[in-house]
């Protein structure tokens, strides 16, 4: 048997083992792999990736907030997870750990379910581990990016490193022309409010909030009511969780039964 574990901490509302799980089921293969998941304090992550090796776990799913730390204590890192300076998965080849980012891959097959990237005008909000994985991505599919952030040095940093345009979060309000809007940070999560003033939003936009918990966070309710196209977080998790699935078991994920597993536990 194979065990594949996500780690973070918090980890309780972790959707990753449903999603995996009913994965296997659908290929037959629950015979020979599981998925659990583990809390791992920031203090212990050294130890639990050391025991990851011991105990021969096939992959790790690494969540936040160990995605860079993490980093530090792999054998191989994969080049575009390098350039992201982040990962997100750990796949153990015979005691060899390499480190992958699939957040990137996730959040690009969502948003080209809805839209083109070539030449459009991204506004990216936020300058954390998740809005480099979407800078990256989008910067490989030739999407001119502008990056919003809280504070400005984080934002320049990232901005000049991926070579884009960079701008305090306070001047979101120059969105009229921008294509599409992704929303980055954690904003929303636990309170009812958007980084985004709803009478900047119009209906030419696709807008992408990648916090996936509440499903009907504020910024998509109030694109919805704008008449923009909107993308939910949930489908960025789906994604880097089939990309992960092909790293971890060799077999191409089967979507719609992970879709469907993920449906179920947001419920
Ligand atoms: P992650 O890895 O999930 O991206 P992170 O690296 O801690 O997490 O980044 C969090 C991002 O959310 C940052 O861009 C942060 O802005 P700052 O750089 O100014 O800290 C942004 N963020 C978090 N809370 C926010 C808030 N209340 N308003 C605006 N931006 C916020």
């Amino acid at each position: 048997m194979k065990i594949c574990l996500s780690i973070g901490f918090p980890i309780k509302t972790s959707r990753s083992p449903s999603i995996h799980n009913a994965g296997y089921k659908k290929l037959g293969i629950d015979d020979k792999f599981i998925y659990l998941s583990a809390e791992v304090k920031p203090k212990d992550l050294k130890m639990a990736i050391d025991g990851a090796r011991a105990f021969g776990i096939r992959g790790l799913s690494v969540t936040m907030p160990h995605k860079q730390e993490a980093m530090k204590y792999l054998d191989k890192i994969d080049n575009e997870a390098k350039i992201i300076g982040a990962i997100n998965t750990i796949v153990n080849n015979e005691g060899i750990l390499t480190g992958f980012n699939t957040d990137y891959i996730g959040v690009l097959m969502a948003l080209e379910k809805k839209t083109k990237l070539k030449g459009k005008k991204v506004a990216v909000i936020g300058a954390g581990g998740a809005a480099r994985a979407i800078v990256y991505g989008l910067i490989q599919k030739g999407a001119k990016v502008k990056i919003f952030n809280r504070s400005l040095d984080k934002a320049k940093n990232l901005g000049q490193e991926f070579g884009c345009e960079y701008e305090a979060l306070d001047y979101l309000k120059e969105i009229s022309n921008t294509d599409i809007l992704i929303n980055a940070t954690s904003v929303g999560m636990t309170e009812n409010k958007s980084p985004v003033d709803k009478k900047f939003l119009n209906k030419k936009h696709v807008v992408f909030d990648i916090v996936y918990t509440p499903r009907e966070i504020r910024l998509i309710k109030d694109a919805k009511e704008k008449g923009a196209s909107v993308i939910y977080g949930y489908e960025m998790l789906l994604y880097q969780a089939v990309e992960q699935f092909k790293l971890y078991t060799g077999f191409d994920a089967p979507i719609d039964a992970m879709e469907e597993a993920l449906a179920k536990s947001l419920k």
